[in-house]
């Protein structure tokens, strides 16, 4: 009988998998039957940029968490996919540090060519998944917002590909009823141009503390303060930008911090990071876990060993992350055909548990990155995905992090080699802190050399 297999997210990690089969099928194995039940119109997942915030059209959570001149805060050359080159895409070198319609066109350019659109059910929200202890069938129940349907069908598989990045965490602060200006979460953040002149207070001191701090620096606010709980992030910031202990409370337009100081502000970004939520599981099948290398219960950082039919993929923190969807698809790719035997459930755990030891023993952030690394050799090397020098990109991840240190405010106009095709990236024709204009057709704009003229590569 025909595998049938469900994707939950069109996101990086569902197009992975569903190239995954299509690259296998290429190679003469049977196309299994697949769904890719996705919420949004379109496919790209949290690289398809919403300026919805809030409920989206159907009145479903919106799941877009990017904002307007958002660009990538890792280089290019790491996350790069080993059997879809960024040369092959472009036809040209381009920067390390691209924004997020160039690289939405990238992740798009690999799945048009190997024509798996036709697996996705776009606008279609996967409302619950159930498992029949004696078919051991899933039964998915979705909602079609294109046709209007409640629809059910059942799988021998169902994989969880819906991101981890889209339910805000979300803490409260004394005083923040009465607050004269505007609190935000991240998740909602959409145009720095809001900020223009304002005193910004941004709670948070991980990554998306630090871009949209940067945004809004460039885009013209005022002053930006950062407050951490556990440490501060400590770049040599631009004047204007000041990192502060923790928020404590706030009155009226005052915010007062761990350390006694206060200051006034006018609006307050609760950087503060995302849940795991999937509220379309029981709880049985529920992945419970905060943003870590290791999350428990997951066999190879994939199958759910609570019940094996059940993968999840792109559910751990994320250093490496395109090349990494790639490597956990492929490996459930050929562990749903059949090429990949799981060892009993006692095997599986005691495996788990020893990467997790290992993950709770990392102390440094190149420990951190190597790890993970390490993780994905060890998926590659089970399957056909084609390898690629991963210790040369721990290598660029170390060189961003000293870029970042020199000068975090200019980091993004440094270039580096890519590690499938051996291509140096170019520095982009306008320098990051005066790129305003972040869309594909800015970006892939050429200069010809003469001041001031330019030629468009494509439209
Ligand atoms: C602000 C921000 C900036 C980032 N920048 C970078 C970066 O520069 N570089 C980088 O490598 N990574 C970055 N990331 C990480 C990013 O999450 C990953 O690159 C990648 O998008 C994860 O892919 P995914 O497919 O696992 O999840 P997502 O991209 O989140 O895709 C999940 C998909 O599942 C769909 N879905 C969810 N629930 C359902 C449901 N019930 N039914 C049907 N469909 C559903 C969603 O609509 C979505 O399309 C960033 C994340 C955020 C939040
Ligand atoms: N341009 C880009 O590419 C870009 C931009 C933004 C985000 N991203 C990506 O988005 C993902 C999520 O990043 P993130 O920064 O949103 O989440 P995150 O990395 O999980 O960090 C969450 C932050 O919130 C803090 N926090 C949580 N609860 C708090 C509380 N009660 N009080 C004060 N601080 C609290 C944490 O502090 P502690 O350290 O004390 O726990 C931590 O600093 C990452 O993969 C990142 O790469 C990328």
């Amino acid at each position: 009988m025909t595998l049938r297999v469900a994707i939950i997210g069109a996101g990086p990690s569902g197009l992975a998998q569903l190239r995954a089969f299509q690259s296998a099928h290429a190679q003469g194995a049977p196309m299994p039957e697949i769904v890719c039940f996705e919420k949004q119109a379109d496919w790209g997942g949290m690289w398809n940029y919403t300026w919805r915030t809030g409920l989206d059209q159907h009145g479903e959570p919106v799941h877009g968490s990017m904002y307007r001149y958002l660009w990538s805060n890792g280089p290019k050359e790491c996350l790069e996919f080993a059997d879809y080159s960024f040369d092959e895409h472009f036809g040209r070198p381009i920067s390390s540090y691209p924004p997020r319609e160039v690289l939405w066109d990238y992740i798009q350019g690999r799945v048009k060519k190997a024509g798996v659109r036709d697996y996705i059910r776009f606008n279609t929200v996967v409302k619950n998944v159930s498992f029949d202890e004696h078919t051991r069938e899933f039964t998915v129940s979705a909602h079609d917002y294109g046709a209007g349907v409640g629809i059910e069908q059942v799988f021998d598989y169902v994989v969880v590909a819906s991101g981890h990045f889209s339910t805000p965490h979300v803490p409260a602060f004394e005083g923040f009823e009465r607050f004269t200006g505007r609190i935000l979460h991240a998740h909602d953040f959409r145009e720095a141009m809001e900020f223009h002149g304002q005193d910004l207070l941004i709670v948070g001191s991980s990554y998306s503390a630090e871009d949209i701090g940067s945004q809004c620096f460039k885009y013209g606010a005022r002053s930006i303060t950062t407050a951490y709980r556990t440490q501060p992030m400590g770049y040599k910031w631009p004047k204007g930008w000041e990192e502060r202990p923790q928020l404590v409370r706030v009155e009226n337009d005052l915010a007062f911090f761990a350390d006694g100081s206060n200051k006034r502000v006018d609006a307050i970004i609760l950087c503060t990071g995302y849940q795991h939520h999937f509220p379309f599981l029981p709880d049985e099948l529920t992945l419970k876990t905060n943003n870590r290398l290791w999350p428990a219960g997951l066999y190879q950082g994939v199958v759910w060993e609570q019940n094996p039919q059940l993968l999840y993929l792109g559910m751990q923190d994320l250093w490496y992350s395109f090349n990494l969807f790639d490597a956990q698809a492929w490996f459930a790719r050929d562990y749903m055909m059949g090429r990949i035997k799981l060892p009993s459930r006692a095997d599986m755990q005691a495996d788990s548990k020893r990467w997790r030891a290992e993950e709770e023993g990392l102390e440094t952030t190149a420990s951190m990155y190597e790890f993970q690394g390490r993780y994905i050799k060890h998926l590659i090397g089970q399957t056909d995905y084609p390898s690629f020098d991963i210790d040369a990109v721990n290598r660029i991840f170390l060189q961003w992090k000293q870029d970042k240190k020199h000068d975090i405010m200019g980091y993004r106009d440094k270039s580096y080699r890519s590690v499938i095709t051996g291509t140096k990236a170019v520095p982009h024709h306008t320098r990051w802190m005066q790129a305003m204009d972040d869309s594909l057709q800015e970006y892939l704009r050429e200069t010809d050399g003469k001041k001031g003229e330019v030629k468009a590569l494509r439209g």
